[in-house]
């Protein structure tokens, strides 16, 4: 394996010049794997050629991508059984190609609406078969996400689709839902960010844009068992076992995209693994949460308590007009990004795998500082 030139551990403050990025994606990115990019784009291993100038095909990215999943299999603990793609039009195509590819005509998949995404992959999925809305999370606010009680499954359904972390509400499942029908997760805000049971699921999807590099590629992890299932498949770019067959070489892939992803996956190697990963964001999280539970009810949490996501901590203040006040001061004292999703209002502070520890601190100060202020 290639190592890195830039020193990969990170020191958890943020570096002159830069500003806690509270963006709920694209996001902040680990600063070594950032600085190896710089001098990456000038000329990558030194081949006197910069990395988005690479052919595809040439043996540079040829290391790069056999590199990109290698290390991504290391990362996740996925076996043999499973292909890694680097895919392209984000984790929204997939919301198609999903149900364009395992749900037959006359068949049905469940589907959990645990928020905004869900929602829109439920959409996509009515135009290829019967769609089951398995938990129906808008008549609580998507305040949660459904128990094993809540959920109402279907027989024999062709699939489970699940949203692992809800971005916009920022609620997570602790654990996939049980069911015996195959599994398929968007992880799209939190891949990576937790150890993850691969051979649970049949399918794992994520857009790269929050926790494992820049936009334009999304990581796909596919059984090939289930691969093999697929009902439907007119158009090759739409087709995994296509992608598959092409080593996500089945056009011009994003490189640029999958390097990036590649240096994610050895920063996070080089953090010690999900184990580690999980434990600074179970830290970083505690640090937010703590300063809403602590507020005296200033500060209110979107998420039921057992519910709370870990990479996007959302919560509300007493008035829009506070919200707003909030967020204005808070971006002048160099913590950006912190506006709710239009969908959902109030604050997120997303705080994915390479947002410093520093940064929550600093916001749970400031949180401190304006509820004594304005409470
Ligand atoms: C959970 C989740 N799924 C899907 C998407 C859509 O991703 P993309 O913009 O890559 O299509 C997002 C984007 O924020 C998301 O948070």
């Amino acid at each position: 394996m290639t190592t890195l030139s830039t020193d990969m551990s990170s020191d958890d403050a943020v570096s002159a010049g830069r500003t806690f990025n509270f963006s709920a994606g694209p996001a902040c990115l680990p600063e070594p794997v950032v600085r190896q990019a710089q001098q990456d784009l000038w000329n990558v291993r030194g081949s006197g050629i910069g990395i988005c100038e690479h052919s595809h095909r040439g043996p540079v990215f040829d290391a790069i991508l056999e590199e990109a999943v290698a290390d991504c299999r290391a990362v996740g603990g996925i076996s043999d059984d499973y292909e890694v793609l680097f895919l392209q039009g984000g984790a929204t195509l997939q919301f198609g190609m999903i149900p364009m590819n395992f749900l037959p005509e006359d068949g049905v998949a469940d589907y959990p609406d645990t928020g905004v995404w869900t929602s829109k992959a439920i959409k996509e999925a009515k135009a290829f078969g019967k769609v089951n809305v398995a938990f129906e999370g808008s008549a609580c606010g998507y305040d949660h996400v459904p128990t094993r009680e809540e959920l109402s499954l279907s027989e024999n359904a062709a699939y489970l689709h699940y949203c692992s972390n809800n971005t916009i509400f920022g609620t997570r499942f602790d654990a996939p839902p049980a069911t015996d029908a195959p599994l398929i997760c968007d992880a799209s805000s939190e891949m990576f960010a937790r150890p993850i049971d691969v051979a649970k699921h049949a399918l794992i999807y994520a857009g790269a844009q929050k926790n494992l590099g820049p936009s334009g590629v999304a990581l796909v992890i596919v059984h090939r068992e289930f691969m093999g299932r697929a009902v439907r498949t007119p158009i090759s770019m739409l087709d995994y076992a296509k992608h598959a067959k092409g080593g996500s070489r089945l056009n011009t892939p994003p490189t640029f995209g999958i390097y990036m992803m590649g240096l994610v996956f050895k920063w996070i190697l080089a953090e010690g693994g999900l184990e580690a990963i999980e434990a600074r964001n179970e830290s970083k999280a505690k640090v937010l949460y703590d300063a809403i539970d602590g507020s005296g009810g200033f500060y209110r949490g979107v998420s039921r308590p057992e519910c709370r996501s870990r990479m996007n901590v959302t919560f509300r203040l007493p008035s829009e007009d506070l919200e707003k006040a909030f967020v204005a001061e808070a971006t002048a004292e160099g913590m950006d990004g912190l506006k709710g999703h239009r969908d959902a209002g109030g604050v997120r502070a997303s705080i994915y795998n390479a947002f410093p520890v520093a940064g929550c601190e600093r916001l749970a100060s400031f949180m401190g500082g304006f509820a004594s202020k304005h409470g």
